[in-house]
């Protein structure tokens, strides 16, 4: 069944996006397949937090707003001239707004901005139960429950780091996805990205269990495997039913 973007959410800026992303041709994708290599694997920590009880996130250095990313703030937050990983992120976020207009990921962008200047400081999406089967097998998307929404790809620019901007903007949006009516929320954040973890910790989600993903012969074959960590005694567990994850 076609799926709707953003059904369940409001509609985003996504109409007037910029999707110019340029089309991935048969060349790119035959480089990004050489690239992934005759094996790999990936290990993530999934973390989640009930958002229907109240926690109290602590804030940025400065006050922080959040709202609906705008096409115009992406070069705020990829300058022109910006490194690398700023470039892979711009291309991917460019790569999510198209799949939200063909309404393949039920996602909703936002960026949080300096509320003293409304300059963007941070980029995060929050993902709704609905992916498209191959979206979900290659990114190795849990099946979310309806009253469940993932966040994904936190970017904060290099100069805004360090400052509490993630961890005040994941805060954020688990409130918002709590008046959205969704129940919990959930990340899967790569074992060895310390800020990251730090941060979704400090907005108060909980590890609870670990992504595998294995790939085989330049991706063409891709496994993910979920197991849930031990419940640690006396913490309020997020409470996803077994099974959810396929
Ligand atoms: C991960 C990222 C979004 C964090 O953004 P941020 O706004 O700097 O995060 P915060 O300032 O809220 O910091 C979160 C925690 O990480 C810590 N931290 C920040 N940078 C760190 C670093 N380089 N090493 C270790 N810890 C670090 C902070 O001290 C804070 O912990 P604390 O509150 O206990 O002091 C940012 O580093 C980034 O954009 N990285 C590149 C993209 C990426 O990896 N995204 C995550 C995808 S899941």
């Amino acid at each position: 069944m076609g799926l709707r973007a953003n059904d369940g959410i409001p509609r985003g800026p996504y109409r007037d996006a910029p999707t110019n992303a340029r089309v991935p041709t048969a060349l790119d994708r035959v480089w990004r397949r050489l690239g992934e290599g005759p094996y790999g694997r990936r290990v993530s920590i999934g973390l989640g937090r009930d958002v229907t009880v109240p926690f109290a996130t602590p804030e940025a250095r400065f006050p922080v707003l959040l709202r609906d990313c705008r096409p115009d703030d992406l070069a705020a937050l990829f300058p022109r001239g910006c490194d690398a990983t700023a470039e892979r992120e711009r291309a991917d976020v460019l790569w999510r707004f198209g799949k939200v207009e063909s309404g393949e990921q039920p996602s909703r962008c936002f960026v949080a901005v300096d509320a003293r200047t409304d300059r963007p400081c941070h980029i995060q999406w929050l993902t709704e139960a609905g992916c498209g089967a191959r979206i979900r097998r290659a990114a190795g998307f849990p099946a979310l429950e309806a009253d469940e929404a993932m966040l994904e790809n936190a970017y904060t620019p290099v100069g805004c780091r360090g400052l509490g901007v993630m961890t005040a903007a994941v805060g954020l949006i688990a409130d918002l996805a709590a008046s959205l009516g969704k129940r919990r929320v959930v990340a899967f954040i790569d074992e060895d990205n310390v800020p990251s973890l730090r941060g979704a910790e400090r907005a108060g989600l909980s590890r609870w269990s670990v992504r595998t993903r294995t790939r085989y012969g330049f991706g063409v074959v891709r496994i993910s495997r979920f197991r849930r960590l031990p419940p640690i005694p006396g913490r309020r567990e997020p409470g996803h039913p077994e099974g959810g994850f396929h």
